[in-house]
């Protein structure tokens, strides 16, 4: 076994001496790292990143195994994207993210790394940035909190729509509202509701980059910790065995994973960050791929925002396990996962503990899930519904377009008593794309017009060229491409247009003629702004649009783990 860190550790001359003598400052003997594999561990532990606040905690278990096993641990930090705080939305930054994990594995004598992945998008940004690399890599998400219990119920991160709507409608007391959401997050761990995080959770747990169960123990329980131990072990064999991650990461395995967040509900989310990853590692997946795959799953976990339940809940009825043995007929069971078994060899076992939580395919929550891919005039390139969270009603639908032109007009105008607005209009939001916003932030669930929640309206479609938390819902068309700031016919819809859909169809159409969307468009002059310094800028300069993963066009594919300079 040659090892990559033999590049470092294993060189004889003043070059080996200086790397393993700045080693030797932690009071680390040489018999530690040489000729052992080194691990990375990979954390995006942050206090601004509070689901991944007991990252600290994990690494530790994760190192415990790396040393059992033989092998020598490195813990390092990387950016960390904490959803709830950091503005002006952390989709922003999570190619950043990527390019800081992908250099930092890169450049370090690391043989093998362990993702510690949580919030939303630290499992994207780390995976995208390990896949431009392609060393043996194993991921650990931080696990759910346990559930919320709010007087006598249980809470999640769903309900916060719920109670901000109740409290704008004076239903529910700011002191309440206080109450409650010193309620909802009384753990470690992240969103505890199938939102992006957990859909994160199942992506990594269905592409066969983590051990079995990686999905769903609480982040509370003993056994999150025992997994990280196992891990440990398990990514010092891999490093032997040479398990990379583009001998999991095929066409296959990301279909199992598209079958698999169907199933679950996952967000929306899933999509945009599989299309990135798969960019990363070289395989060919496109939008088109996730109507076709999805179109016949039904959702069999009833988890919130989609269903009842909670991750805790999926936990205790035998968690992905036993989700992936329910879609034996509808999965590659014979791809490889990080623990050199086979997905039927890992889940043949498993067990459903609870059918109230997890049903049979044949016998399903809803026989509707997954995304529908829109197509039309108004998305030449694809736009993405989740029907699942959709009032079944809406999903054929004609309205009069009542057109927001970004975020400051919308949030300006949306509770006008004036407001030409009524249940059959279409609300339309522009430049909150990827360029236009910019970072495509999670707004595209649109709040309801306060005069039309004061009549008891709970829906209206819902178009936006942005992204929505994937603990939201309703009628809600997403990740429109082109987006406005692109120039597509999104941007140059007007009020009072009517826009027709059809979800049964795949249709999204602005009605009006193409003489007249010619005539708009050439007379179209893009509004958002364009920043001129900085990451921002490069941002803007380089973001492909969503229908493709929102990448940078620059960072598609891989450089490899081979260092190409060696000035020591
Ligand atoms: Fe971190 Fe929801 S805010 S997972």
């Amino acid at each position: 076994m040659k090892l990559r860190s033999s590049g470092w550790f294993g060189r004889t001359g003043k070059d080996g001496l200086i790397y393993r003598a700045w080693m030797k400052n932690q009071g680390t003997p040489s018999h530690f790292f040489e000729g052992k594999p080194v691990i990375g561990i990979c954390n995006t532990w942050s206090e601004l990143t509070p689901c991944n606040g007991h990252f600290r905690e994990l690494a530790q278990c994760v190192k415990n195994g790396i040393y059992e096993a033989g092998g020598f641990p490195v813990e390092f930090p990387v950016m960390s994207l904490g959803e709830t705080l950091i503005k002006p939305t952390a989709m922003l930054f999570r190619n950043l993210a990527s390019m800081d994990v992908e250099e930092s594995i890169r450049a370090n004598p690391i043989d093998g790394v362990v993702l510690l992945c949580g919030c939303d998008k630290t499992t994207p940004s780390l995976v995208m940035g390990a896949c431009s690399v392609n060393i043996p890599t194993l991921v650990i998400s931080g696990g759910p909190m346990l559930t919320g219990k709010f007087r006598g119920k249980n809470i999640g991160t769903s309900d916060v729509w719920r109670f901000s709507e109740d409290n704008r409608a004076g239903k529910m007391s700011q002191e309440e509202l206080y109450a409650a959401e010193a309620a909802m997050c009384r753990s470690d761990g992240h969103c505890a509701v199938m939102g992006t995080a957990s859909s994160m959770a199942c992506m990594i747990e269905s592409l066969g980059l983590s051990l079995p169960e990686n999905a769903a123990i609480p982040a509370a329980d003993a056994r999150r910790k025992t997994l990280a131990h196992l891990s440990g072990n398990r990514i010092v064999e891999m490093v032997k065995e040479d398990l990379k991650l583009s001998d999991i990461l095929s066409k296959q395995a990301f279909e199992n994973a598209i079958v698999a967040n169907a199933a679950v509900g996952g967000s929306t989310n899933f999509v945009i960050h599989l299309l990135a990853i798969a960019g990363r590692i070289g395989v060919d997946l496109t939008i088109d791929d996730f109507d076709r795959l999805s179109k016949n799953i039904p959702l069999i976990a009833n988890l919130q925002p989609s269903g009842k339940y909670f991750m805790e809940d999926l936990y205790y009825a035998g968690g992905l396990p036993a989700v992936m043995k329910e879609l034996k007929s509808l999965l590659h069971n014979d791809c490889i996962t990080v623990n050199g078994k086979t997905v039927a060899e890992n889940y043949e076992h498993s067990e459903n503990y609870n059918d109230e939580v997890i049903s049979s395919v044949e016998n399903p929550f809803n026989p509707v899930a997954g995304f529908v891919v829109l197509k039309g005039n108004l998305c030449e390139n694809g736009a993405v519904l989740k029907p699942s969270a959709a009032t079944p009603h809406l999903t054929q639908h004609t309205g009069k377009a009542v057109v927001f032109e970004n975020i400051e007009d919308l949030k300006r105008r949306i509770d006008d008593p004036e407001l030409d607005v009524d249940e059959n209009s279409v609300l339309v939001l522009k430049n909150v794309g990827p360029k236009g916003y910019p970072g495509m932030p999670e707004v595209g669930n649109i709040g309801m017009p306060k005069k039309l929640l004061d009549k008891g309206v709970t829906d209206m479609v819902r178009i936006s060229d942005g992204r929505m938390s994937g603990t939201g819902f309703g009628t809600v068309v997403l990740h429109v491409s082109p987006e406005a700031a692109a120039g597509g016919t999104f941007a140059v819809v007007e009020d009072g247009d009517m826009i027709i859909l059809d979800v049964a169809k795949r249709i999204l159409q602005l009605d009006i003629p193409d003489e007249e969307i010619n005539r708009r468009k050439q007379n179209w002059k893009p509004s958002h702004k364009e920043e001129k310094r900085g990451y921002v800028q490069l941002y803007q300069q380089h973001v492909e649009q969503a229908h493709l993963g929102a990448d940078f066009d620059f960072l598609k594919g891989a450089s490899g783990s081979k260092v190409v300079r060696d000035s020591h």
